[in-house]
């Protein structure tokens, strides 16, 4: 059902709720694939901000920050500024437009039914049941929709907004005649990138390893990560294939894996060295990435944000004003 190729041409959009600085997992499992599909695609980013309110109504404050270190992170991972279109969701108001158009149209029990929602409500509980956070997927599939985008690399916790989003675009043109693009999804092939402590990494989980960490940090927090705890000892044999180190050395240090497995398993090489070749290899890999976002200035991302917003806006107008003439408002 998820293709990895949707038929030429592309014109790929995806977007990422601004929520502070990007780890060493969002770079291996979405970014570097984002900056190649901006080399030879048509590639639409945006920075979720009123999604990162559906969550966060309360505290505001830090979004600004959060907005300006997300895209250094884009421009590290190596995303093309020149080619890509990248801008900031509340300044491409067509967005908030067809959100309420659509939303006459999409049943409640739709949303209720998307699992993240459910999922969402019991882990953050009553005070995120509000309207706004309900028509989250809405909200995710009028920005694809908004500029007509076919295909959008995501990970798998968001399939059910696309398949959600797919069905919206459907029964749209079913009423209304044949204006909406249906999107389709494509997975990243990476697995996910375990953390510090093994489990996924992820912020939430104080596990990252940031993609702006510098080297020590990247060396103090490679040094902190649980390894096999049978391997006890300098000489234990280990078992790689529940080491959270060595899935990393798989990503970071894939010409030498078999040989470290092999070391690991032979008790001949020691976590801490181990650990210490991972950092030296993880630290030469984001090299140029961390090269690149220190030379970004940071002053100069309101102004990318806003030549992409024009963009953007242009091809929204002409998606919304198709929109009202199908629905004959305004
Ligand atoms: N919901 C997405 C996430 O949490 C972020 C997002 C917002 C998005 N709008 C989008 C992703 C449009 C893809 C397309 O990761």
């Amino acid at each position: 059902m998820y293709e990895t190729k949707s038929p030429a041409p592309r014109r790929i959009m995806s977007g990422a709720r601004p929520t502070g600085r990007l780890h060493i997992g969002h770079l291996v499992g979405a970014l570097s694939q984002w900056a190649a599909y901006s080399k030879t695609d048509e590639t639409y980013f945006e920075v979720a901000d009123y999604h990162a309110l559906t969550t966060g109504y309360e505290k505001t404050e830090s979004i600004e920050a959060n907005v300006r270190e997300l895209v250094l992170d884009w421009l590290a991972a190596g995303i093309d500024a020149d080619r890509s279109v990248m801008y900031l969701q509340s300044r491409v108001p067509q967005i908030a437009e067809l959100h309420l158009l659509l939303s006459m149209i999409v049943p409640v029990a739709w949303l209720q039914r998307v699992p993240t929602y459910k999922d969402q409500l019991s882990a953050l509980g009553g005070e995120i049941a509000t309207y706004g956070f309900l028509g989250y997927p809405l909200m995710q599939l009028c920005d694809i929709a908004i500029v007509r985008a076919n295909t959008v690399p995501v990970g798998k916790d968001q399939l059910s907004h696309l398949e959600f989003g797919r069905e919206v675009v459907r029964r749209f043109n079913n009423l209304y005649g044949d204006v909406l693009v249906e999107p389709q999804a494509t997975l990243s092939q990476f697995p996910d990138v375990p953390g510090t402590d093994g489990r996924k990494m992820s912020k939430s989980y104080g596990n990252a390893i940031d993609i702006a960490d510098d080297d020590a940090t990247t060396v103090k927090k490679v040094r902190s990560m649980v390894t096999d705890p049978l391997k006890v000892r300098r000489n234990d044999p280990g078992r790689p294939e529940i080491c959270p180190v060595y899935a990393l050395h798989t990503v970071f240090d894939a010409v030498r894996e078999g040989e470290i497995a092999t070391a690991c398993r032979a008790g001949t090489l020691g976590c801490v060295d181990c650990k210490l070749q991972l950092a030296a290899a993880l630290n030469a890999s984001l090299a140029p990435v961390r090269e690149r976002r220190a030379n970004v200035d940071p002053a100069s991302v309101p102004a990318i944000l806003e030549a992409g917003a024009e963009r953007a806006r242009a091809v929204a107008a002409t998606t919304l004003a198709d929109v009202k003439a199908a629905m004959r408002i305004g």
